[in-house]
């Protein structure tokens, strides 16, 4: 397909990168052309790699082979199944950064374990996002010669093979009436679990949209690396209720949160990027990075268009006289605009500059641009220099959606300063401002936000998290944080330290147009590089 770049397209040459010279016009490259040798910053980096060992040996002291870290009683504990999350999340991560005496214990442990089996029931969508990415990124990097690879070829081999074994076990979740997947699973019944919605007194059987829409890039790329097609065919047949969407949604290419596995039919019509719908707004432009050829993947394209055009007009707003701040607002189940957000959708302004770059439109990466400035700004205005949860602001007729917030000063105080007010204080080891801004600098050469990813390490990296191993806060806004949450998540070694630590390399360290990231900050090698692999 011939795409014709208009004359405004043109002017903003500074910003489109340019098109790789020998092959069509819809292959362009995202990343800036970053000199060789130039932007790298070894101290750095250096920090973040000393943070990753850190919380490690934090880890494996008190919580391996447990799921996850409970920082403040010295423990761990089964969130997520059993099968050692944080080792699978932070494997990757630890092969990026060289750590071969950890990765290689990762390897060992994860051989061992029998992804078939578990003493808890489980949930599709973390299995997914980080499980079979965590293992199938894994496998791609060490496969690539670009990091150290001194391991048993068996323990390599088995990441693949224990991708594809987890994810058999769990296919019973597509035996739906419609082939959406059901959200959760007792695999050593092979029961399969539905989640319902009550919907105006009705209970439905429903899924959300993320848990729907989510499989599909790690689903392309186990195929592609198995000859397996059952998987791809499987996340196909679930994606096209989503790009097919019945009844349409309020705003175009906005779908809502949940939908009914029985019918396909979306059950709310809540738009936004924010959690419930999040993940499968970024597969739409992401499954086409990965496979620029694939019929389906340029359909997940268009609509991926759709809803970026969608958001600039309906939901990409500025509070009440801040035209220098933009917030993606989400709406109510039922469409209307509710002026807040929450810290998921920070992940917009990284996938909207990552498909304007890809698509040459230097609309949608104005408004990256301006999303991410928008979230970083949250880091700005914080005591902590962290983001809150939640936030709100006033529209343009100074009126909040919750009436309770119009007559408040202290709400109307905090809006005044900061051009918006905190809903939910608390920081959860969130990446998703961190990601978009990792996006910002990659894709436009500034190194503006790289200052930004350090001012945030140093924000996370203080004595509270030195003295105690890392843990979760309850307000960002309080000296120290409030109070310590007792909790490290998998996705601060997988996404956290992996953001923040790719800002501070070569930019060819996992560079944008030969890896494309799943949610979970776990990077696929593209099928079809558009200037081939280096
Ligand atoms: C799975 O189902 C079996 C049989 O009903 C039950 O004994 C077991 O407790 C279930 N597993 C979980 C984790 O609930
Ligand atoms: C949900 O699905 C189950 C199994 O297919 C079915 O028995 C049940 O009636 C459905 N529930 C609703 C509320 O439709
Ligand atoms: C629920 O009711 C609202 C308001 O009447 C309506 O707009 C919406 O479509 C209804 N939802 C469903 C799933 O029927
Ligand atoms: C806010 O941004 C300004 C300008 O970039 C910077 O000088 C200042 O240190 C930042 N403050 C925080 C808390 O990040
Ligand atoms: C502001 O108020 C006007 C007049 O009531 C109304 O037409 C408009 O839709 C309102 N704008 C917003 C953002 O609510
Ligand atoms: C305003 O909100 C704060 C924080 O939620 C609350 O403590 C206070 O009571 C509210 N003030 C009024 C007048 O409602």
């Amino acid at each position: 397909m011939v795409v014709r770049v208009s004359h405004a397209l043109l002017a903003l040459a500074a910003l489109v990168p340019a098109v790789a010279a020998h092959s069509s016009q819809t292959c362009r490259i995202v990343q800036h052309d970053f000199p060789a040798g130039t932007n790298k910053n070894d101290p750095r980096a250096e920090a973040v790699k000393q943070a990753y060992v850190r919380e490690w040996n934090q880890y494996y002291k008190y919580a391996f082979p447990r799921d996850d870290l409970l920082p403040l009683t010295h423990s761990g504990t089964n969130d997520l199944f059993g099968w050692g999350a944080t080792v699978v999340d932070g494997l990757d991560t630890a092969i990026v950064m060289g750590l071969t005496d950890i990765v290689e214990e990762q390897l060992k442990h994860i051989y061992s374990v029998d992804f078939t089996k578990s003493a808890y029931i489980v949930d599709f969508f973390d299995i997914n996002i980080r499980y079979i990415g965590g293992l199938l990124s894994s496998y791609d990097l060490l496969k690539s010669g670009k990091f150290p690879n001194p391991y048993d070829e068996h323990l390599v081999e088995a990441l693949l093979s224990q991708a594809k074994s987890l994810a058999t076990a769990i296919s019973p979740v597509f035996d739906t009436v419609t082939g959406l997947p059901a959200s959760q699973m007792n695999l050593t019944t092979g029961e399969v679990i539905q989640s319902t919605s009550t919907i105006n007194g009705t209970q439905y059987n429903s899924t959300n949209t993320a848990q729907a829409g989510t499989m599909i890039l790690e689903y392309y790329r186990l195929s592609d690396l198995t000859g397996d097609e059952s998987f791809r065919e499987h996340a196909k047949k679930a994606e096209n209720f989503l790009i097919n969407p019945s009844p349409p949604p309020i705003y175009p290419g906005l779908v809502g949160t949940e939908v009914n596995t029985d019918t396909g039919k979306f059950i709310t019509f809540d738009a936004g990027w924010e959690a419930g719908v999040d993940s499968f707004i970024e597969y739409l432009i992401k499954t086409y990075q990965y496979d620029h050829s694939d019929e389906y993947a340029q359909q997940m394209r268009d609509f991926w268009v759709v809803t970026a055009e969608s958001t600039i007009k309906n939901i990409a707003l500025n509070p009440y006289h801040r035209p220098d701040l933009t917030f993606l607002s989400q709406s109510d189940t039922n469409g209307n605009l509710m002026w807040s957000m929450d810290d998921y959708a920070c992940f917009a302004g990284g996938n909207l500059l990552l498909g304007g770059a890809r698509l040459g439109r230097s609309d949608i990466l104005d408004l990256g641009v301006k999303a991410t400035d928008g979230c970083h700004w949250l880091f700005n205005t914080t005591l902590t220099g962290l983001n809150p949860s939640t936030w709100a602001w006033y529209n343009a007729n100074d009126t909040a959606y919750d009436s309770q917030y119009n007559d408040n000063a202290t709400y109307r105080a905090e809006a005044a300063k900061n051009g918006y007010f905190i809903e939910d204080p608390s920081y959860r080891d969130y990446p998703e401002p961190i990601e978009s801004i990792f996006y910002a600098y990659r894709i436009t050469g500034d190194t503006r936000w790289q200052d930004y990813n350090w001012k945030i390490f140093q924000a996370l990296d203080t004595e509270r998290s030195k003295s105690v191993p890392y843990a979760e806060i309850s307000n960002v806004d309080e000296p120290g944080g409030g109070e310590l949450i007792n909790y490290v998540a998998s996705f601060y070694f997988a996404e956290v330290l992996k953001y923040l630590y790719l800002s501070f390399t070569e930019t060819d360290v996992i560079s944008l147009d030969e890896f494309v990231f799943n949610t979970e900050c776990h990077p696929l090698r593209i099928k079809e590089p558009c200037g081939g692999f280096t």
